[in-house]
């Protein structure tokens, strides 16, 4: 019973549509790119894919080989300062408490290049749901279609928390995309 709610929830929950056109140039981190590896199957070689559990590194890598898959808490990351051109994150948030997410920015920050740009889509979620559950129809810049669906305990994420937390951590904010069920943002490293 406990594993056939969520599925029936699942089952019941509207698809959003969301349309990958671009992902940052150059050599990139994508925080939690485990599961579906969407943005690993987009940008290819130039990914390193990091994720903190194995199995979803696993789920992930045959469907992008070439891409670097790394098994790494997104809150210490084994990279020295200034590593990488650019960032990502792909509706792994949703799955970090406040507390994770915010040691994640500051990570994330520490290991950009200066003016490099954090990429983040993330679910926008309530604070009355009990499970969180978001099916999603991804369609990637080459056209290919990903139905996959993301499901959360976490409460009270919003393009407004998040924006919080990057002007914390000294992010400059550039674009700001708030949709019904999720939202978009890029932010810039200016030292
Ligand atoms: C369901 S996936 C999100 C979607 C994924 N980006 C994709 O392309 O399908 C969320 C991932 O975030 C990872 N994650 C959550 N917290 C993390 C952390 N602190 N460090 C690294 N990975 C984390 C989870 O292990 C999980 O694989």
């Amino acid at each position: 019973m406990r594993r056939l709610k969520p599925f029936i929830q699942m089952l019941f929950t509207p698809m959003t549509k969301i349309i990958i056109e671009s992902i940052p140039d150059g050599s990139v981190i994508d925080i939690g790119g485990g599961g579906e590896g969407v943005i690993a199957q987009i940008g290819k070689e130039r990914i390193t894919a990091i994720d903190k559990l194995q199995s979803e590194i696993d789920e992930a890598k045959p469907h992008a080989l070439n891409a670097n898959w790394i098994l790494a808490d997104a809150t210490d990351l084994p990279y020295t300062n200034e590593y990488f051109d650019n960032a990502t994150l792909f509706f792994s948030g949703m799955y970090m408490s406040l507390e994770t997410f915010r040691a994640m920015c500051k990570e994330t920050y520490r290991v950009l290049k200066n003016n490099g740009e954090f990429w983040i889509w993330d679910a926008t979620i309530s604070n009355q749901n009990d499970l969180f559950i978001l099916r999603l129809q991804i369609t990637l810049p080459s056209g290919k279609k990903i139905n996959t669906g993301y499901g959360t305990k976490q409460r009270n994420r919003n393009l407004m928390v998040v924006k919080q937390i990057l002007n914390e951590t000294k992010f400059h904010l550039k674009i700001a995309d708030n949709h019904k069920k999720w939202f978009f943002i890029k932010a810039t490293k200016k030292i």
